[in-house]
C-alpha cells in the first residue's frame, strides 16, 4: 500500500512539474450558468454575448457553425431569431461570417484569424480561456519585445496578434446592462460556449438525473437486501 501511495505521489509531482515546464498558465476562473448541477443557458446573457460578437468580434472573426436559427436552442422563439437575423440583413439559416478575407487577414496579422464558433471546445479551459484572453491584456514587462503583436498574460507565449478587442462601454446592450470589460468578456464567452456546445446543458442535466436514479436504485437494492436476509435468518 505504502509503495502504491509513494508511486502515486511521485507521478502527481512529475505531472505537475511537466505542466510547469511547458509554461502552463493558470487561467482566470469564472462562474458560468452552464456548469454545475443547475446548469442552464441564460437567454439574456446569450443575447448580450451575441451583441458583443456581432458588434465587435465579427469585424475579424467568423462564426461559421452559427446561424440565427441556433438561438432557438437557447430559449429564443423562432420569431425572435428571425428578427435578430433581419436586423443584420441576414436569413435565419445563413452562417455568420466576417467580412475580413483570409488574404487581408494574412496581410494585416500574418495569419488567418481563427473561426470562433467552436473555440470554447477547441482550447483547454474553454470559456475560462476566452474570458482570460479578453481581459488579459497588459503592458509588456520590461525587456519583452512583442514586435507587431500585443502582450497578453494568458495567451501561450504571451504575444498575441489580436489587438485588445474590448474596452469599457464599447457595445450598447439592448437590456441596458452596463458594458464593462468584464461584463462583455463574460457575456461573449458564454455566447461562444453556447454555439460551441449547445447540447452541453442537456448533457449535464442528464448527468444529474442519472445520479438521482443511482441513489434511489442503491437505496432500493439495500432495502431489498435487508428484507431477504431477514427472511433467511427467520427460516434458519
Ligand atoms: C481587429 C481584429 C480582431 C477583433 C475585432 C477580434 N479579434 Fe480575436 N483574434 C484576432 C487575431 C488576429 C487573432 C489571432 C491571434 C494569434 O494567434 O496571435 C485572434 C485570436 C483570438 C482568440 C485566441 C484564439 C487562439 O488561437 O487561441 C480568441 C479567443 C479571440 N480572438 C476572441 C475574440 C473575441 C471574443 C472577439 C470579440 C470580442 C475578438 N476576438 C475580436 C483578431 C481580432
Amino acid at each position: 500500500m505504502k509503495k502504491i501511495l509513494t508511486a502515486l505521489t511521485l507521478s502527481v509531482l512529475a505531472a505537475t512539474a511537466a505542466q510547469a515546464s511547458e509554461g502552463h498558465i493558470e487561467l482566470k476562473k469564472s462562474d458560468w450558468s452552464f456548469t454545475g448541477p443547475r446548469a442552464h443557458w441564460d437567454t439574456m446573457q446569450i443575447l448580450r454575448g451575441y451583441e458583443v460578437a456581432t458588434q465587435v468580434c465579427i469585424s475579424c472573426h467568423s462564426f461559421k457553425y452559427f446561424s440565427h436559427r441556433n438561438l432557438t436552442t437557447a430559449g429564443f422563439t423562432e420569431d425572435q431569431a428571425k428578427a435578430l437575423a433581419g436586423k443584420m440583413d441576414m436569413d435565419v439559416n445563413q452562417k455568420l461570417l466576417s467580412g475580413l478575407t483570409a488574404e487581408d487577414s494574412k496581410e494585416t496579422y500574418g495569419l488567418v484569424v481563427p473561426d470562433l464558433s467552436v473555440m470554447a471546445k477547441a482550447r483547454h479551459g474553454g470559456p475560462d480561456y476566452i474570458y482570460s484572453i479578453l481581459t488579459g491584456y497588459e503592458e509588456a514587462p520590461a525587456g519583452v519585445d512583442v514586435g507587431n503583436g500585443n502582450y497578453n498574460k494568458y495567451f501561450p507565449g504571451h504575444v498575441i496578434a489580436m489587438p485588445a478587442p474590448l474596452s469599457d462601454g464599447q457595445v450598447t446592450y439592448s437590456d441596458g446592462t452596463e458594458a464593462t470589460l468584464e461584463q462583455m468578456a463574460h457575456d461573449v464567452a458564454t455566447f461562444i460556449a453556447f454555439i460551441s456546445e449547445p447540447e452541453r446543458v442537456e448533457r449535464q442535466q442528464m448527468g444529474v438525473y442519472v445520479l438521482i436514479y443511482l441513489v434511489i436504485f442503491t437505496a432500493l437494492a439495500y432495502v431489498l437486501k435487508c428484507a431477504i436476509w431477514r427472511d433467511i435468518k427467520k427460516k434458519s
